[in-house]
């Protein structure tokens, strides 16, 4: 089998803030591949850094050392924690907008847009606008926008951190969907072991401050996942061993 092509190679990031109680560390040389087409879960407790590291590989924030390489296309879609949506525009309006920076034609941007909203189920909503929408909407609008804008390369910072927990698993599955029907990289954040297990290729555990990552995971679980099959349950509890909870 061919060795997988690396998509991102991040190398020896680290990055510390001054702060009133002196200067604290929050990535200590990270070190890792994300490959072409995975989906790759960045696992770690609450604080540990994990949207400093996603804002570093998205050029959002700049490490205080070490480097981010990408082979190919370096644009990302982002589906923030929080929806991140314009409020005063339209669904199809907050779809498009990425997509129209890069240049498309009105009629690219809304066919693409059209499209991603039809598959994430929000077909009869383009018109209207987010306050009217509820949080699983929002975040479906959000995924839809990251499709949209074209990148290769998807990152996903707790998306569904804030959702019920029936809305969350509705979520997981539309996630999963796309995945057989869009090629692209994604990187999706989470502090959820259960949910890292359900959705990853491959997991990074990573450590609380100053975060580094404790181990890898590649669940050998065939899809549509178990969450109650022995085997799942099994790596639940290897990785919440491994896991720093500590209050
Ligand atoms: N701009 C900043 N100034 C000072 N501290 C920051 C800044 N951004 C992040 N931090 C600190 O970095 C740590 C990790 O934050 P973050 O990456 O948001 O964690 P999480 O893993 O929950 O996403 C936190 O303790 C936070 O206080
Ligand atoms: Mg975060």
């Amino acid at each position: 089998m061919a060795l997988p092509s690396v998509k991102i190679e991040i190398s020896k990031l680290s990055k510390s803030y001054e702060t009133k109680k002196g200067v604290v560390r929050v990535l200590d040389d990270v070190s890792f591949s994300v490959y072409e087409n995975e989906f790759l879960v960045i696992l770690g407790p609450g604080q540990c850094g994990k949207t400093v590291l996603l804002n570093t590989i998205a050029d959002i924030e700049q490490p205080d050392s070490g480097s981010v390489s990408f082979n190919g296309d370096s644009s990302v879609g982002f589906v923030f924690q929080r929806y991140a949506l314009f409020n005063w525009k339209t669904v199809i309006k907050n779809v498009e907008t990425p997509l129209r920076y890069r240049g498309a034609s009105a009629e690219e941007c809304t066919a693409t847009a059209r499209k991603y909203l039809d598959l994430v189920g929000l077909k009869d909503f383009e018109s209207a606008y987010p306050a009217q929408l509820s949080g699983g909407m929002k975040q479906r609008v959000a995924i839809a926008r990251a499709y949209t804008s074209g990148s290769d390369t998807i990152i996903m910072d707790e998306p569904f951190g804030a959702l019920d927990a029936q809305t969350r698993y509705q979520m997981e599955e539309e996630v999963l969907k796309l995945r057989k029907t869009e090629k692209a990289t994604v990187i999706f954040v989470t502090n959820n072991i259960e949910e890292a297990i359900y959705l990853g290729d491959r997991i990074l555990l990573f450590s609380d401050k100053p975060s580094h990552i404790v181990n890898e995971f590649v669940p050998e679980l065939p899809r549509p996942r178990n969450r109650t099959s022995p085997e799942f349950m099994a790596l639940r509890d290897e990785i919440t061993a491994q896991m720093d909870l500590s209050l």
